[in-house]
Order: C-alpha cells, then sequence, then structure tokens
C-alpha cells in the first residue's frame, strides 16, 4: 500500500504537471530543506545495479540537464563512463510527489565547466569532500600511504530522457510518463 499523503491544490492537466515538476526541480538545488535536493542515483555496475544519496547542485529546464558534484575517483565515475544510463529517483513528502528521471550521464573531470565551478567552491567547508587524500571506498589503513592532498572534483551532468512522475494522494494516486512520446496518463 501507497503512504497516503495530502496536498493542497492538486493540478489537473499534464502540461502543468509537468511545468510544476521542472519548476520545483529549478527550486530544490537553492532550498536547503527540499526533499528533492537530495536523491538517489542509480547506475549499472560490474555486479548489477548500483545506488547512492546525492544532492542536486543544478538544473537547466531548457537543457533537460541536472548537474551533480562528484570526486572523480568515486566508482560512480567509472560505472557512468562504461555505461552512461541513469535514473535519478526523488521524493517530496510535502508534494506527495515521487519523480524517476531516467537519462545519459556525461562525467566531466577537466575543463571550463570543472574549472569554473571549483573556482567558486575550493574556499569553502564543501571543498573538503573533494580534497581527500583516499579515493571514496578506497580501503582504509592506519599509517598508509596517502597521495599528496590535490582536488578530485568533477561534474556529472544528466540529460534528462524521460520523467516518471506518481503522485501519492489521499483521494487516488496518479501517474504519468514525460519523454520524447509525449505526455500520458498511466496507470500508478
Ligand atoms: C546526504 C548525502 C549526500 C551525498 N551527496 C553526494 C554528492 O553530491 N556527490 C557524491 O559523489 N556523493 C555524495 N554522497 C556520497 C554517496 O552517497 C556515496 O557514498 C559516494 O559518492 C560513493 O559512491 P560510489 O561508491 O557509488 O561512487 C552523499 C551521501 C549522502 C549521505
Amino acid at each position: 500500500m501507497l503512504e497516503q499523503v495530502r496536498v493542497a491544490q492538486r493540478l489537473t492537466s499534464l502540461d502543468d504537471i509537468e511545468e510544476a515538476l521542472w519548476q520545483e526541480l529549478g527550486h530544490c538545488v537553492h532550498e536547503r530543506d527540499h526533499d528533492w535536493r537530495r536523491c538517489v542515483l542509480a547506475s549499472s555496475g560490474e555486479q548489477g545495479a548500483d545506488a547512492r544519496l546525492v544532492v542536486l547542485r543544478e538544473v537547466d529546464r531548457e537543457a533537460r540537464e541536472l548537474m551533480i558534484y562528484t570526486d572523480t575517483r568515486s566508482p560512480k565515475v567509472a560505472q557512468l563512463q562504461r555505461d552512461r544510463r541513469a535514473t535519478l529517483v526523488c521524493w517530496s513528502a510535502a508534494l506527495g510527489w515521487q519523480l524517476r528521471l531516467r537519462g545519459e550521464v556525461e562525467v566531466a573531470c577537466d575543463g571550463l565547466q570543472v574549472t569554473s565551478r571549483w573556482a567558486t567552491i575550493k574556499h569553502r567547508p564543501a571543498a573538503q569532500d573533494y580534497l581527500s587524500p583516499l579515493a571514496p571506498g578506497s580501503e582504509w589503513v592506519a599509517g598508509g600511504k596517502v597521495d599528496h592532498p590535490r582536488e578530485h572534483f568533477g561534474v556529472m551532468t544528466l540529460q534528462v530522457q524521460s520523467v516518471d512522475w506518481l503522485e501519492v494522494h489521499a483521494l487516488g494516486h496518479r501517474r504519468a510518463m514525460f519523454d520524447a512520446r509525449g505526455r500520458r496518463w498511466l496507470a500508478p
């Protein structure tokens, strides 16, 4: 059974729903407490499906692109370089909306896109996330040899090809698909 959530005003047209979900995605990167700021990024690993929490950093609505920052040594980067297909799953209890954003991820490890963003965050505490001398997931050995700290900052861009929207609501759940074939209602 899906959890029942109340949403003050229900949108009725697919156009309005698509507009509203992109607006919310645009807001979430600026609102620390927005549920969609932290979402789950799923990819294909060598041993099957893999998934992890990430923070949405930027949204380009026109280009249908979502950006996430990462340590370029993290295993997900190699996974996404092998197979670019990925799904981002977002859930907002306030809206009662789940999104499954499917598409392809491009990982930038250098170039202007990376250096310009690194220039703005390198003096912030968050920069530490990309300066660890040990690669994410590497085994930690006390007294072990480590690299000199340097940045391993990269930008992952998800080019969204389809949005699977699910609304969980006390008056009945609704689901819709927005993709290259257009907009349509689905059975929830
Ligand atoms: C709340 C939260 C936010 C996170 N945000 C990010 C992020 O924006 N980018 C990132 O690469 N990892 C982020 N992580 C860490 C990942 O979930 C994951 O542990 C790490 O990136 C290694 O993943 P991998 O082994 O699949 O590459 C976050 C973890 C948590 C708990």
